[in-house]
């Protein structure tokens, strides 16, 4: 693996990864200081807005968050995009894995630490944390296509070269993808996952063993995994997942006591200095979203 050699945040005044190859240079953006200072930003910048924020609804919530990124009449631009609900990831359609990419022909620099979210959505949480923080790589994986469509359009408009989306099942191409990738998994992300209620149901959530040990096996050493969801039983069953793996992982409150959370173990706020599109719903309408956030062990 190439060592990636420019600094993100390297005036930063906290190093957690001083001793592995991938210093604090290449992790820093997803320093939890630095990003709650960021999110401390967005809310004093949002202040004065408040009042009138209160009263947005949903959709326009998350094109204010959005702001910065002026994506809005580049939807029309790509037309309305009418999107199922939910989709089966078991369906015949989308257990073939998908053609790994040539890495060179997709980003700019295939050497760069690489952040992969898994059921991007839209698209547009990764698509500002490339903006914020370009010295990394970011890969959304999306079974619905359309969205995958319409955050590449966006991408290709930005003229981005360090964030691509594939309309990709997680749970049948994500080890191909990033055992391929030239250089190291920094982050993996599963936000607000489908729930599928249902008990007869449950083997369609993103989240099943050979995914956790795909991500255990490729995550570099000091590399993150962030979990939320708005629905306590899912958010459950992948904190379990991940706590059970306490020989290859640390939860990020026993290495920064000053990152904060509720007696029950929960984050208390987002660190990533953004929210995403399902969480800004969530909210919106009252609901707790529930969040781990885990290192692997050096
Ligand atoms: C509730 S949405 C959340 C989207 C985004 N993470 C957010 O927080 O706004 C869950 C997304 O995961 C996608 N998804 C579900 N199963 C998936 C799978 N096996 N592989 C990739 N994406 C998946 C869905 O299509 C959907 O867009």
């Amino acid at each position: 693996m190439a060592t990636p050699t420019r600094a993100i945040f390297s005036s930063s005044p906290r190093i957690f990864f001083n001793h592995t190859p991938y210093t604090l240079a290449t992790l820093s953006h997803f320093n939890i200081g630095l990003l709650k200072k960021n999110r401390h930003y967005n809310r004093c910048c949002c202040y004065r807005f408040n009042r009138s924020v209160a009263e947005l609804r949903s959709p326009d919530l998350v094109a204010f968050e959005y702001a910065e990124l002026n994506l809005k009449e580049k939807v029309s631009e790509a037309g309305h995009v009418r999107i199922r609900q939910h989709v089966n990831p078991l369906s015949a359609s989308l257990t073939i894995p998908v053609q790994v990419p040539n890495w060179n022909e997709v980003y700019g620099d295939s050497t760069l630490p690489l952040m992969v979210d898994i059921g991007s959505g839209s698209g547009r949480f990764l698509i500002w944390l490339a903006k914020r923080f370009p010295e990394s790589n970011y890969l959304g994986l999306e079974i619905r296509n359309k969205l995958v469509s319409r955050a590449q359009f966006w991408v290709k408009e930005l003229a981005f070269n360090n964030v691509h989306f594939m309309f990709a099942n997680a749970m049948v191409s994500f080890e191909q993808l990033v055992s391929s990738y030239p250089g190291p998994l920094v982050l993996v992300s599963i936000l607000c996952p489908d729930p599928h209620f249902k008990k007869r149901h449950h083997k369609r959530r993103v989240l099943q063993k050979p995914l956790v040990d795909s991500i255990l096996k490729n995550l570099h050493p000091g590399g993150r995994v962030f979990l939320q969801s708005d629905v306590v039983e899912v958010a459950l069953d992948m904190r379990n997942r991940f706590d059970s793996q306490s020989d290859m992982l640390e939860h990020i409150t026993d290495i920064d006591p000053s990152v904060l959370c509720d007696n029950e173990g929960w984050l208390l706020s987002n660190p990533m200095g953004i929210r995403t599109e399902r969480e800004i719903h969530a909210e919106s309408e009252g609901a707790k979203v529930y969040r781990r956030m885990y290192q692997r062990r050096i």
